[in-house]
């Protein structure tokens, strides 16, 4: 599957996301290795920090349907940002390093063109945390 497709499945999921305290809608598509594709959106709580983000609601998807774990790539779209672009929060990188190495593929939309582009979870979290 192709970047533009797996941040268009992200973008259509952001239209499910629980988002009444910040009204700031967040998508996740989850690409594995056998080309399924698991989606998340954010999750909000009035208490604010119980908040979950698209990228680990997705990433919490992928593990609670006993899919298999090789994740190749995520897509992230935000509804309320220019062409939807925005990038996982520290937290989800954190997450993301816990199922995934440097090269796995992090797609977003580009602020001026709205076109998908590519970074690595290397690039957002050099030096992640991974072993006890
Ligand atoms: N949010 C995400 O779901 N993913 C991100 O990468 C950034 C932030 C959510 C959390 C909260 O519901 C809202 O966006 C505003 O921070």
């Amino acid at each position: 599957m192709d970047n533009q497709r797996l941040l268009d499945a992200a973008r259509t999921a952001a239209a499910n996301a629980y988002a009444p305290y910040s009204n700031f809608a967040v998508g996740a598509a989850v690409l594995l290795t056998n080309a399924s594709v698991v989606t998340g959106v954010n999750v909000e709580n009035v208490s604010y920090g119980l908040t979950i983000c698209a990228e680990r609601a997705a990433v919490s998807a992928v593990v609670s349907q006993g899919q298999q774990k090789n994740i190749e790539a995520i897509a992230v779209w935000a509804a309320k940002n220019k062409h939807g672009s925005v990038t996982p929060c520290g937290a989800c990188r954190q997450v993301l390093a816990e199922f995934a190495g440097p090269d796995l593929k992090i797609i977003t939309a580009s602020a001026q063109t709205g076109e998908a582009e590519a970074t690595t979870l290397g690039c957002l979290l050099p030096s992640a945390f991974t072993s006890l």
